[in-house]
């Protein structure tokens, strides 16, 4: 073992808390949205305008294969990457998952200042965040570990992960 793949709604924390854990572990970091865009060269946001959502779930999945071959890194991956269980399955291969939580109105507060988000660029953001969010919370459940981020310091969830990654390891 293992990668650390963190699973979780858009604005849970997957970059910051992926980035902050593959330092302090000596990992790489792989951010699966930026793997996409660099491989389409276009932005995520340009894909979802030229091409649309379904290609870019499509894009996504054949992201999630090729990441699979990475060694030693911990990778973030798109809010609705638990849409296609395919993606679970592979990722499941490659990695420990890790489920990042966070509630309706954390997930506003820590995106509506960035507009990147083709999903959240939409008259009443809140509102559509609380609908995704329900719509998509059985698909999040289903990964065994998770950690609370709403109200919690990076530090404390940053070592959240890396105590479930230990023990998961059989480190101490
Ligand atoms: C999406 C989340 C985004 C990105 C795309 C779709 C989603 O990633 O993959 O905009 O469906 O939740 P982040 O969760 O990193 O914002």
């Amino acid at each position: 073992m293992k990668n650390i793949v963190l699973i979780g709604f858009m604005g849970s924390g997957k970059t910051s808390v992926g980035k902050s854990v593959a330092e302090k572990l000596n990992m790489s970091f792989i951010d699966l949205d930026r793997w996409i865009e660099e491989r389409e060269t276009m932005s995520i946001k340009e894909i979802f305008d030229r091409k649309g959502e379904e290609v870019f779930r499509k894009i996504e999945c054949e992201a999630v294969a090729e990441v699979g071959n990475q060694k030693n890194s911990v990778i973030a991956t798109g809010g609705g990457v638990v849409l296609n269980p395919k993606n679970l399955e592979s990722l499941k291969e490659t990695g420990l998952l890790i489920h990042l939580r966070v509630d309706a109105q954390t997930a506003y507060k820590r995106t509506r200042d960035h507009h990147h988000r083709p999903l959240l660029n939409v008259p009443n953001p809140l509102q559509h965040i609380e609908a995704l969010l329900k719509q998509r919370q059985p698909f999040y459940e289903v990964v065994p570990n998770a950690v609370e981020t709403s109200g919690r310091s990076l530090r404390d969830v940053v070592e959240d992960v890396i105590r479930i990654y230990r023990s998961a390891k059989g480190v101490r």
